[in-house]
Protein backbone atom coordinates (compact mmCIF):
# COMPACT_ATOMS: atom_id res chain seq x y z
CA UNK A 1 0.00 0.00 0.00
CA UNK A 2 1.93 3.29 -0.94
CA UNK A 3 0.86 5.23 1.96
CA UNK A 4 2.18 4.99 5.02
CA UNK A 5 2.79 6.85 8.72
CA UNK A 6 3.77 6.64 11.89
CA UNK A 7 3.66 9.20 14.96
CA UNK A 8 5.40 9.16 18.31
CA UNK A 9 4.83 11.13 20.88
CA UNK A 10 4.13 11.01 24.89
CA UNK A 11 1.19 13.41 26.05
CA UNK A 12 2.78 15.89 28.02
CA UNK A 13 6.69 15.35 26.36
CA UNK A 14 7.88 17.88 24.16
CA UNK A 15 6.18 17.60 21.02
CA UNK A 16 3.91 15.01 18.73
CA UNK A 17 6.12 14.06 15.74
CA UNK A 18 4.61 12.04 12.58
CA UNK A 19 6.34 10.77 9.32
CA UNK A 20 4.14 10.29 6.31
CA UNK A 21 5.43 8.88 3.32
CA UNK A 22 4.46 8.11 0.31
CA UNK A 23 2.29 11.72 -0.64
CA UNK A 24 3.11 12.33 -4.32
CA UNK A 25 4.73 15.60 -5.63
CA UNK A 26 2.93 18.06 -6.41
CA UNK A 27 0.35 18.72 -3.91
CA UNK A 28 0.02 22.06 -2.20
CA UNK A 29 0.29 22.51 1.17
CA UNK A 30 0.72 24.41 4.01
CA UNK A 31 1.00 24.69 8.03
CA UNK A 32 -2.64 27.01 7.45
CA UNK A 33 -4.44 24.48 5.88
CA UNK A 34 -3.49 21.61 8.73
CA UNK A 35 -4.45 24.07 11.37
CA UNK A 36 -8.22 23.94 10.42
CA UNK A 37 -8.16 20.60 11.23
CA UNK A 38 -5.96 20.33 14.13
CA UNK A 39 -8.58 23.43 15.82
CA UNK A 40 -11.84 21.23 15.32
CA UNK A 41 -10.33 18.72 17.15
CA UNK A 42 -9.13 21.34 20.56
CA UNK A 43 -13.06 22.33 20.76
CA UNK A 44 -16.51 21.47 21.45
CA UNK A 45 -19.07 20.39 24.32
CA UNK A 46 -17.24 18.23 26.91
CA UNK A 47 -13.83 19.25 26.70
CA UNK A 48 -11.72 19.14 29.43
CA UNK A 49 -8.81 21.91 30.29
CA UNK A 50 -5.93 20.49 28.69
CA UNK A 51 -6.84 21.94 24.94
CA UNK A 52 -7.22 25.79 27.14
CA UNK A 53 -3.41 25.15 27.15
CA UNK A 54 -2.40 24.04 24.24
CA UNK A 55 -2.66 25.41 20.56
CA UNK A 56 -2.06 23.04 17.99
CA UNK A 57 -0.42 23.91 15.16
CA UNK A 58 1.76 21.51 13.14
CA UNK A 59 5.53 22.38 11.69
CA UNK A 60 6.54 21.13 8.51
CA UNK A 61 9.78 19.87 8.92
CA UNK A 62 10.58 18.39 5.55
CA UNK A 63 8.61 16.92 2.63
CA UNK A 64 7.10 20.29 1.37
CA UNK A 65 9.14 23.02 -0.64
CA UNK A 66 7.99 26.49 -1.73
CA UNK A 67 4.51 25.39 -0.40
CA UNK A 68 4.44 21.80 -2.60
CA UNK A 69 4.94 18.31 -1.71
CA UNK A 70 8.46 17.03 -3.28
CA UNK A 71 6.98 13.02 -2.97
CA UNK A 72 9.91 12.74 -0.17
CA UNK A 73 8.67 11.88 3.21
CA UNK A 74 6.33 14.39 4.95
CA UNK A 75 7.43 15.39 8.75
CA UNK A 76 5.27 16.76 10.91
CA UNK A 77 5.95 18.36 14.74
CA UNK A 78 3.20 19.86 17.13
CA UNK A 79 4.92 21.64 20.05
CA UNK A 80 3.10 20.31 23.31
CA UNK A 81 3.06 23.63 25.62
CA UNK A 82 2.19 22.05 28.51
CA UNK A 83 5.31 20.14 28.47
CA UNK A 84 6.54 23.49 30.54
CA UNK A 85 4.45 22.74 33.17
CA UNK A 86 5.89 18.81 33.30
CA UNK A 87 9.68 19.54 32.71
CA UNK A 88 12.60 19.47 35.56
CA UNK A 89 9.37 18.72 37.78
CA UNK A 90 9.19 15.23 40.33
CA UNK A 91 6.07 13.57 39.50
CA UNK A 92 3.90 11.49 42.19
CA UNK A 93 3.91 7.79 41.24
CA UNK A 94 1.03 6.15 39.08
CA UNK A 95 -0.36 3.62 40.79
CA UNK A 96 -4.11 3.48 40.98
CA UNK A 97 -5.07 1.73 37.49
CA UNK A 98 -7.69 3.18 35.94
CA UNK A 99 -10.26 0.65 34.51
CA UNK A 100 -11.14 1.31 30.74
CA UNK A 101 -7.20 2.51 30.05
CA UNK A 102 -4.43 0.71 28.98
CA UNK A 103 -2.78 1.47 32.53
CA UNK A 104 -3.08 -2.33 34.25
CA UNK A 105 -2.34 -4.58 31.02
CA UNK A 106 0.22 -1.95 29.74
CA UNK A 107 2.49 -1.57 33.20
CA UNK A 108 2.29 -5.98 33.31
CA UNK A 109 3.10 -6.17 29.74
CA UNK A 110 6.08 -3.89 29.61
CA UNK A 111 7.12 -4.37 33.08
CA UNK A 112 6.95 -0.85 34.09
CA UNK A 113 7.18 0.24 37.85
CA UNK A 114 4.69 3.55 37.58
CA UNK A 115 1.92 3.54 35.29
CA UNK A 116 3.18 7.04 33.60
CA UNK A 117 4.77 5.78 30.61
CA UNK A 118 1.68 3.51 29.88
CA UNK A 119 -0.77 6.63 29.90
CA UNK A 120 1.73 8.79 28.46
CA UNK A 121 1.42 7.01 25.52
CA UNK A 122 -1.82 5.70 25.24
CA UNK A 123 -3.36 9.34 26.26
CA UNK A 124 -5.70 10.33 23.10
CA UNK A 125 -3.51 13.86 22.98
CA UNK A 126 -1.49 11.65 20.06
CA UNK A 127 -4.65 11.91 18.12
CA UNK A 128 -3.43 15.58 17.27
CA UNK A 129 -0.42 13.81 14.73
CA UNK A 130 -3.67 11.74 13.27
CA UNK A 131 -5.46 14.88 12.83
CA UNK A 132 -2.28 16.90 11.28
CA UNK A 133 -1.33 13.29 9.02
CA UNK A 134 -5.21 13.05 8.01
CA UNK A 135 -5.59 16.86 6.94
CA UNK A 136 -2.44 16.21 4.33
CA UNK A 137 -4.54 13.30 3.00
CA UNK A 138 -8.00 15.68 3.14
CA UNK A 139 -6.09 18.13 0.64
CA UNK A 140 -4.90 15.19 -1.28
CA UNK A 141 -8.34 13.54 -1.71
CA UNK A 142 -10.10 17.11 -2.20
CA UNK A 143 -7.86 17.44 -5.31
CA UNK A 144 -10.20 14.72 -6.82
CA UNK A 145 -13.65 16.64 -5.84
CA UNK A 146 -13.66 13.91 -2.85
CA UNK A 147 -14.77 15.04 0.63
CA UNK A 148 -14.49 13.51 3.85
CA UNK A 149 -16.85 15.27 6.39
CA UNK A 150 -18.68 13.81 10.03
CA UNK A 151 -21.04 14.60 12.56
CA UNK A 152 -22.40 13.40 15.76
CA UNK A 153 -26.11 11.14 15.76
CA UNK A 154 -26.33 10.46 19.09
CA UNK A 155 -24.41 11.22 22.85
CA UNK A 156 -25.86 9.87 26.02
CA UNK A 157 -28.67 8.13 24.68
CA UNK A 158 -29.91 11.24 23.04
CA UNK A 159 -30.11 10.33 19.54
CA UNK A 160 -30.80 12.75 16.25
CA UNK A 161 -33.30 12.80 13.66
CA UNK A 162 -31.76 13.28 10.52
CA UNK A 163 -34.08 11.26 8.01
CA UNK A 164 -34.39 13.36 5.02
CA UNK A 165 -31.30 15.55 5.25
CA UNK A 166 -28.49 15.42 2.84
CA UNK A 167 -24.87 14.39 3.86
CA UNK A 168 -23.83 17.94 3.16
CA UNK A 169 -26.63 19.64 4.95
CA UNK A 170 -26.07 17.62 7.96
CA UNK A 171 -21.87 18.20 8.12
CA UNK A 172 -22.36 22.04 7.69
CA UNK A 173 -25.41 22.09 10.23
CA UNK A 174 -22.78 20.13 12.79
CA UNK A 175 -19.85 22.68 12.04
CA UNK A 176 -22.37 25.51 13.81
CA UNK A 177 -22.87 23.02 17.05
CA UNK A 178 -20.69 22.97 19.52
CA UNK A 179 -21.81 19.40 20.21
CA UNK A 180 -21.32 18.52 16.02
CA UNK A 181 -24.83 17.24 16.13
CA UNK A 182 -27.04 18.42 12.97
CA UNK A 183 -30.32 18.41 14.91
CA UNK A 184 -30.47 21.61 16.89
CA UNK A 185 -33.36 19.88 19.66
CA UNK A 186 -31.31 17.20 19.86
CA UNK A 187 -27.46 19.30 19.86
CA UNK A 188 -29.84 20.83 23.47
CA UNK A 189 -30.41 18.03 25.04
CA UNK A 190 -26.70 16.37 24.47
CA UNK A 191 -25.42 19.79 25.51
CA UNK A 192 -27.65 19.49 29.14
CA UNK A 193 -26.76 15.60 29.24
CA UNK A 194 -23.15 16.85 29.09
CA UNK A 195 -23.00 19.12 31.50
CA UNK A 196 -25.33 16.75 34.25
CA UNK A 197 -22.13 14.62 33.43
CA UNK A 198 -19.75 16.93 34.51
CA UNK A 199 -21.20 17.75 37.81
CA UNK A 200 -21.97 14.18 38.51
CA UNK A 201 -18.31 13.38 37.88
CA UNK A 202 -19.44 11.10 35.19
CA UNK A 203 -18.17 11.13 31.24
CA UNK A 204 -20.53 10.03 28.20
CA UNK A 205 -20.03 8.33 24.89
CA UNK A 206 -21.61 8.40 21.66
CA UNK A 207 -21.99 8.10 17.78
CA UNK A 208 -20.36 9.60 14.90
CA UNK A 209 -20.69 9.20 11.06
CA UNK A 210 -18.74 9.74 8.60
CA UNK A 211 -19.69 10.36 5.25
CA UNK A 212 -17.36 10.65 1.98
CA UNK A 213 -18.49 11.94 -1.75
CA UNK A 214 -17.30 11.82 -4.44
CA UNK A 215 -15.31 8.87 -4.66
CA UNK A 216 -15.02 6.65 -7.60
CA UNK A 217 -15.75 2.77 -8.02
CA UNK A 218 -12.64 0.76 -7.72
CA UNK A 219 -11.19 1.25 -4.64
CA UNK A 220 -10.01 -1.92 -2.09
CA UNK A 221 -10.53 -5.01 -3.86
CA UNK A 222 -12.33 -8.44 -3.29
CA UNK A 223 -9.31 -10.64 -3.97
CA UNK A 224 -7.47 -10.87 -0.50
CA UNK A 225 -9.25 -9.85 3.15
CA UNK A 226 -6.58 -7.21 3.86
CA UNK A 227 -7.43 -5.62 0.39
CA UNK A 228 -10.99 -4.60 1.34
CA UNK A 229 -11.62 -1.35 1.59
CA UNK A 230 -14.54 -1.79 4.43
CA UNK A 231 -11.52 -3.68 6.45
CA UNK A 232 -8.95 -0.96 6.15
CA UNK A 233 -11.56 1.39 7.20
CA UNK A 234 -12.81 -0.61 10.22
CA UNK A 235 -9.01 -1.11 11.19
CA UNK A 236 -8.44 2.65 10.92
CA UNK A 237 -11.64 3.85 12.86
CA UNK A 238 -11.12 1.20 15.53
CA UNK A 239 -7.42 2.37 16.27
CA UNK A 240 -9.14 5.62 17.74
CA UNK A 241 -8.98 5.47 21.18
CA UNK A 242 -12.26 4.71 22.62
CA UNK A 243 -14.04 3.55 19.82
CA UNK A 244 -15.22 0.58 19.89
CA UNK A 245 -17.44 -0.49 17.16
CA UNK A 246 -18.17 0.52 13.79
CA UNK A 247 -20.56 -0.37 11.36
CA UNK A 248 -20.63 -0.08 7.59
CA UNK A 249 -23.90 1.53 6.53
CA UNK A 250 -26.86 0.35 8.08
CA UNK A 251 -25.11 -2.63 9.04
CA UNK A 252 -26.57 -3.42 12.59
CA UNK A 253 -30.34 -2.07 11.31
CA UNK A 254 -29.46 -4.72 7.98
CA UNK A 255 -29.59 -7.56 10.45
CA UNK A 256 -33.32 -7.71 11.24
CA UNK A 257 -34.16 -7.50 7.66
CA UNK A 258 -34.72 -10.19 4.97
CA UNK A 259 -32.07 -10.02 2.54
CA UNK A 260 -34.31 -8.60 -0.29
CA UNK A 261 -34.56 -5.44 1.47
CA UNK A 262 -31.15 -5.06 3.11
CA UNK A 263 -29.35 -4.48 -0.41
CA UNK A 264 -29.55 -1.79 -2.64
CA UNK A 265 -31.36 -2.44 -6.07
CA UNK A 266 -29.52 -1.73 -8.88
CA UNK A 267 -31.59 0.35 -11.56
CA UNK A 268 -31.36 2.33 -15.13
CA UNK A 269 -30.56 5.98 -14.64
CA UNK A 270 -29.49 8.84 -16.58
CA UNK A 271 -26.16 7.88 -16.67
CA UNK A 272 -25.87 4.15 -17.16
CA UNK A 273 -26.62 2.22 -13.42
CA UNK A 274 -27.74 3.70 -10.19
CA UNK A 275 -28.92 2.42 -6.83
CA UNK A 276 -32.37 2.93 -5.23
CA UNK A 277 -30.74 3.12 -1.77
CA UNK A 278 -27.57 3.13 -0.17
CA UNK A 279 -27.65 0.98 2.65
CA UNK A 280 -24.44 -0.64 2.32
CA UNK A 281 -22.84 2.60 2.62
CA UNK A 282 -20.77 2.84 -0.55
CA UNK A 283 -18.65 -0.55 -0.34
CA UNK A 284 -19.56 -4.21 -1.61
CA UNK A 285 -17.15 -6.70 -1.98
CA UNK A 286 -14.32 -4.38 -0.14
CA UNK A 287 -14.44 -1.95 -3.32
CA UNK A 288 -16.14 1.17 -3.65
CA UNK A 289 -19.27 1.21 -5.52
CA UNK A 290 -19.32 4.62 -6.47
CA UNK A 291 -21.85 5.57 -4.02
CA UNK A 292 -21.21 7.89 -1.18
CA UNK A 293 -19.52 6.04 1.49
CA UNK A 294 -20.52 6.28 5.09
CA UNK A 295 -19.76 4.54 8.31
CA UNK A 296 -20.77 4.60 11.82
CA UNK A 297 -18.61 4.43 14.76
CA UNK A 298 -19.12 3.92 18.79
CA UNK A 299 -17.46 5.58 21.08
CA UNK A 300 -17.33 4.68 24.92
CA UNK A 301 -17.78 7.16 27.70
CA UNK A 302 -14.16 7.76 28.52
CA UNK A 303 -12.87 5.83 31.45
CA UNK A 304 -11.23 9.15 33.60
CA UNK A 305 -13.87 10.04 35.55
CA UNK A 306 -13.70 12.35 38.41
CA UNK A 307 -16.17 9.95 40.33
CA UNK A 308 -14.21 7.58 41.40
CA UNK A 309 -13.73 4.07 40.30
CA UNK A 310 -12.98 0.84 42.31
CA UNK A 311 -9.06 -0.05 42.03
CA UNK A 312 -6.25 -1.47 43.42
CA UNK A 313 -3.14 0.62 44.53
CA UNK A 314 -0.04 -1.75 42.86
CA UNK A 315 2.39 -0.21 45.40
CA UNK A 316 0.58 -1.16 48.67
CA UNK A 317 -2.35 -3.81 47.31
CA UNK A 318 -4.80 -1.36 49.15
CA UNK A 319 -8.08 -1.17 47.33
CA UNK A 320 -8.30 2.03 46.30
CA UNK A 321 -10.38 4.44 44.22
CA UNK A 322 -9.17 5.83 41.15
CA UNK A 323 -7.01 8.80 40.83
CA UNK A 324 -8.19 11.38 38.61
CA UNK A 325 -6.32 13.75 36.76
CA UNK A 326 -8.03 16.19 34.35
CA UNK A 327 -9.71 14.96 31.52
CA UNK A 328 -12.66 15.39 29.14
CA UNK A 329 -16.31 14.80 29.86
CA UNK A 330 -17.27 13.76 26.88
CA UNK A 331 -14.66 13.97 23.86
CA UNK A 332 -17.00 12.91 21.08
CA UNK A 333 -17.83 16.30 19.39
CA UNK A 334 -14.09 16.31 18.92
CA UNK A 335 -13.26 12.92 17.84
CA UNK A 336 -15.04 13.83 14.61
CA UNK A 337 -12.25 15.60 13.11
CA UNK A 338 -10.18 12.42 14.07
CA UNK A 339 -12.11 9.89 12.55
CA UNK A 340 -12.88 12.19 9.48
CA UNK A 341 -8.78 12.19 9.50
CA UNK A 342 -8.05 8.34 9.60
CA UNK A 343 -10.92 7.59 7.37
CA UNK A 344 -9.46 10.31 4.76
CA UNK A 345 -5.81 8.54 5.43
CA UNK A 346 -7.11 4.77 4.35
CA UNK A 347 -9.14 6.57 1.21
CA UNK A 348 -6.19 8.63 0.22
CA UNK A 349 -3.69 5.11 0.39
CA UNK A 350 -7.08 3.21 -1.55
CA UNK A 351 -7.12 5.66 -4.04
CA UNK A 352 -3.04 6.20 -4.90
CA UNK A 353 -3.09 2.45 -4.98
CA UNK A 354 -5.73 2.44 -7.72
CA UNK A 355 -4.06 5.67 -9.80
CA UNK A 356 -0.39 4.76 -9.15
CA UNK A 357 2.30 7.07 -10.37
CA UNK A 358 4.34 9.87 -8.32
CA UNK A 359 3.17 13.30 -9.09
CA UNK A 360 -0.17 14.70 -8.51
CA UNK A 361 0.18 15.55 -12.62
CA UNK A 362 0.53 12.04 -13.46
CA UNK A 363 -2.31 11.23 -11.46
CA UNK A 364 -5.13 13.52 -12.71
CA UNK A 365 -5.54 12.24 -16.31
CA UNK A 366 -5.95 9.05 -14.64
CA UNK A 367 -8.72 10.18 -12.28
CA UNK A 368 -10.57 11.29 -14.87
CA UNK A 369 -10.17 8.73 -16.94
CA UNK A 370 -11.30 6.43 -13.96
CA UNK A 371 -14.08 8.85 -13.36
CA UNK A 372 -15.12 8.43 -16.63
CA UNK A 373 -15.54 3.90 -16.34
CA UNK A 374 -18.76 4.82 -15.34
CA UNK A 375 -21.21 2.34 -15.34
CA UNK A 376 -22.65 3.32 -18.56
CA UNK A 377 -19.65 1.71 -20.01
CA UNK A 378 -20.45 -1.89 -18.84
CA UNK A 379 -21.49 -3.98 -21.28
CA UNK A 380 -21.06 -7.85 -21.43
CA UNK A 381 -21.21 -10.17 -24.47
CA UNK A 382 -23.91 -12.78 -22.58
CA UNK A 383 -21.91 -15.57 -24.37
CA UNK A 384 -21.58 -18.54 -22.12
CA UNK A 385 -17.74 -19.30 -21.01
CA UNK A 386 -15.87 -22.54 -20.10
CA UNK A 387 -14.17 -21.44 -17.28
CA UNK A 388 -12.18 -24.63 -16.24
CA UNK A 389 -11.82 -26.56 -19.45
C1 LIG B 1 -10.22 12.98 20.93
C2 LIG B 1 -10.20 12.06 22.10
C3 LIG B 1 -10.05 12.58 23.38
C4 LIG B 1 -10.02 11.73 24.49
N1 LIG B 1 -9.91 12.29 25.72
C5 LIG B 1 -9.93 11.48 26.80
C6 LIG B 1 -9.87 12.02 28.12
O1 LIG B 1 -9.77 13.23 28.32
N2 LIG B 1 -9.92 11.16 29.17
C7 LIG B 1 -10.02 9.80 29.00
O2 LIG B 1 -10.10 9.08 29.96
N3 LIG B 1 -10.07 9.28 27.77
C8 LIG B 1 -10.02 10.07 26.68
N4 LIG B 1 -10.08 9.50 25.44
C9 LIG B 1 -10.16 8.03 25.30
C10 LIG B 1 -8.95 7.28 25.83
O3 LIG B 1 -7.76 7.72 25.21
C11 LIG B 1 -9.12 5.79 25.63
O4 LIG B 1 -10.36 5.37 26.13
C12 LIG B 1 -8.03 5.02 26.37
O5 LIG B 1 -6.77 5.31 25.78
C13 LIG B 1 -8.23 3.49 26.36
O6 LIG B 1 -8.28 2.99 25.06
P1 LIG B 1 -9.56 2.21 24.51
O7 LIG B 1 -10.76 2.94 25.05
O8 LIG B 1 -9.47 2.32 23.02
O9 LIG B 1 -9.48 0.81 24.99
C14 LIG B 1 -10.13 10.33 24.31
C15 LIG B 1 -10.27 9.81 23.01
C16 LIG B 1 -10.31 10.66 21.91
C17 LIG B 1 -10.47 10.08 20.53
Amino acid sequence: MPLRYLTASESHGPALTAILEGMPAGLPLDEDLIALDLVRRQSGAGTGDRMAIEKDRAQILAGVMEGVTTGAPIALQLINKDHANWKGKAVPAYTTPRPGHADLAAAVKYGYDDIRPALERASARETAARVAVGAVCRAYLNTFGITVGGYVTAIGGHAATLEGLSFDHRISRARASETQCPDPDTADLITKAIGKAHDAGETLGGIIEIAVQGLPVGLGSHVNWDRRLDARLAQAVLGVPAIKGVEIGNAFDNTGKPGTLAHDAVIPGPDGLQRRSNACGGVEGGISNGEPLWLRAAMKPIPSTRKGQDTVNLATGAVSLTYYERSDVCPVPRAVVVLEAVVAIVLADALMEKLGGDSIAEMKPRFDILRRATFADVRMTGQPHVFWP
